[in-house]
């Protein structure tokens, strides 16, 4: 996902932007860019690859002079990661930053035949087609050109013989930043954090006309008076805090959150929502959210009798869904911005269905738009593996589910409570995932198995070690492997075996037997100490059914970091991977 930064003020630019730049790397990103300008020029300095690539150019480069400026890090869309397509793009008097998709460039470009583009990019179509409109008056061409813009955007403008800087968006986020003589533009808050925890949200089509000392929003040219949220986020939130990687940090930081998001609803269960009066529960996520709105299907169906449905947004965006008064849908995502998710929460809107929404981030499109939302407290997640968000995620599912099965568990608050405990525990004990990492580490496959809610587990155990280790990974309902891929078991081919559930806890033993006997290396995962197989064991302390994946899922998210890091990955950073997918 691309990243937007901006900033007018007292201050030269140049470092605020580029810091700026560095603390959106985690979105993902392949090329770079700042503009700097003054009143009488603009310097615009672009680099394929990482920030370090574009601050080297920078500081070898005669910087002019400067209070204002804007900065972008590309995630590829339309055009390849090369720096003629990296932003920002000028065009006539124009000069913009984009984070989003212009889905009609190609017509717009075909009625700016005069422009010499210069990029494959979208963003250069927009870039010219608000220069088109540009006659002196910014807020004229900006509104003109948006009308006719179709898709996502966020943009940061600068006008040559204008001093004020400009932010506008449709579905993209974007905030400005309020400081003291001086203000920003930026795609979250990580990004300008030590600059300032003051901002306004710009919402759709809301256009933001910024100088050092003023802020004039506008929609459609009628004043918009905006309240600034000042946001308990801070800088050491965004900063790794002395671990080497972040992923650890918030794998790490989970008994904390955990302990911030449960304790409200443990004190007085009544304020999480009784969703009991539904007959059917849509949960539709994308990647590891999905994930965990299969967790919550299979409690949900166990506990609260609820026929439930598990969907990628993706595919549920598109499809025919057939829905039923009485159905709620539930989208999970801790960016709140992925477009998929977003789309899918719409088309249950559009049908006047009820929607839910399970989110990180309390400002985004789905925490706003959502009927009702029930936040997690995991703070700012930075690398792109969600470790902490995913298992928050799970938490107030498995809330949700106690409270619409009318409280039948009645060991669940107690071990609600002593969850945070026994989970700093099981993470102060990782020597013992380190030790399994070091086993699996040069195998080129792995294969996590499971039955009901402990396939569930599997299924973001192995994504873990697919999107931070590279290491080829299929999750597969215990019962299946015989049916196909069981094939592909030879000796020492790694085979997690995630046992947890009683009921079924024979017939996944039976199933480790049959992997052991062609060779495979079996790990068990589990919360019984009786169980004997398995070459390597990890046993975590039994609770509540309910409860349990949130102490044996950070165990597989810790072994997908040792792995990674055995390997020399970009741990926070995987290839082709961006944190939050705000495009299609
Ligand atoms: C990143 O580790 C996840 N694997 C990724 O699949 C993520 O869960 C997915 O992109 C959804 O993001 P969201 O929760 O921000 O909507």
């Amino acid at each position: 996902m691309c990243g937007i930064i901006g900033y007018v003020g007292e201050k030269h630019p140049k470092e605020i932007l580029i810091n700026g730049l560095k603390r959106l790397e985690y979105r993902g990103y392949d090329s770079s860019g700042i503009a700097l300008k003054n009143r009488s020029d603009i310097q615009i300095i672009k680099s394929k690859g990482k920030i370090k690539d574009l601050e080297e150019k920078v500081n070898i480069l005669e910087i002019i002079e400067s209070n204002i400026g804007i900065a972008h890090t590309r995630w590829a869309t339309h055009g390849r990661a090369n720096e003629v397509n990296a932003h920002p793009h000028k065009v006539g008097m124009v000069t913009l930053v984009h984070n989003g998709i212009i889905e009609n460039a190609s017509e717009l470009k075909e009625k700016l035949s005069s422009v010499n583009f210069i990029s494959e990019t979208d963003t250069e179509v927009a870039c010219a087609l608000i220069n088109k409109y540009y006659k002196g008056d910014a807020l004229s061409a900006i509104n003109k050109a948006i009308s006719e813009i179709k898709g996502s955007y966020a943009f940061g403008i600068l006008f040559d013989d204008n001093e004020k800087l400009y932010a506008v968006r449709k579905d993209s986020p974007l905030i400005v930043g309020i400081g003291e003589n001086e203000n920003f533009i930026a795609s979250d808050i990580a990004a300008i954090i030590e600059y300032t925890n003051k901002y306004i949200l710009l919402e759709e089509g809301e256009i933001a006309e910024i100088t050092k000392d003023k802020v004039i929003v506008t929609k459609e040219g009628k004043v918009i008076e905006k309240q600034i949220i000042v946001t308990d986020i801070s800088q050491d939130d965004s900063d790794k805090c002395g671990y080497n990687h972040y992923m650890e940090k918030e794998i790490m930081e989970e008994p904390a959150v955990l302990m911030k998001t449960l304790a409200p609803y443990l004190d007085d269960i009544d304020i999480i929502p009784d969703l009991s009066k539904y007959e059917e529960i849509h949960f539709v996520a994308c990647g590891s959210a999905m994930y965990a709105g299969m967790i919550g299907k299979t409690l949900f169906e166990e506990y609260a009798n609820l026929k439930c449905y598990v969907e990628c947004a993706s595919e549920y965006r598109y499809k025919k869904v057939i829905y039923d008064r009485k159905t709620l849908v539930i989208l999970i995502s801790q960016s709140g911005e992925t477009a998929d998710t977003i789309a899918a929460m719409r088309k249950a809107k559009e049908n006047s269905i009820d929607t839910l929404a399970i989110v990180n981030v309390k400002t985004s499109t789905i925490a706003r738009e959502c009927d009702f939302k029930l936040f997690i407290e995991a703070g700012p997640e930075i690398a792109v593996a969600t470790t902490k968000a995913y298992l928050l995620q799970v938490a107030i599912l498995s809330l949700l589910a106690y409270r619409s099965s009318g409280g039948k568990d009645k060991s669940f608050i107690d071990d609600a409570k002593r969850l945070p405990g026994l989970l700093t525990d099981i993470l102060n004990k990782k020597e013992v995932l380190k030790n399994i990492a070091n086993e699996i580490a040069n195998s080129k496959d792995a294969f996590f198995i499971g039955r009901g809610i402990d396939y569930a587990i599997c299924l973001e155990g192995s994504l873990k070690l697919k999107e931070v280790a590279y290491t080829h990974s299929e999750a597969y309902q215990a019962g299946e492997l015989k049916h196909g891929t069981i094939s592909l078991i030879e000796k020492d081919v790694p085979v997690f075996a995630v046992i947890s559930d009683e009921n079924i806890k024979d017939k996944t033993i039976s199933n480790i037997i049959e992997v052991k006997s062609r060779g495979a290396k079996i790990i068990t995962v589990s919360n019984d100490e009786a169980i004997l197989e398995g070459e390597f064991k990890i046993v975590v302390p039994k609770v509540s059914k309910l409860l349990q994946p949130i102490l044996i899922v950070p165990t597989l998210q810790y072994i997908g970091y040792y792995v990674a890091l055995l390997r020399g990955c970009d741990i926070d950073k995987p290839r082709n991977l961006a944190k939050s997918v705000t495009v299609e």
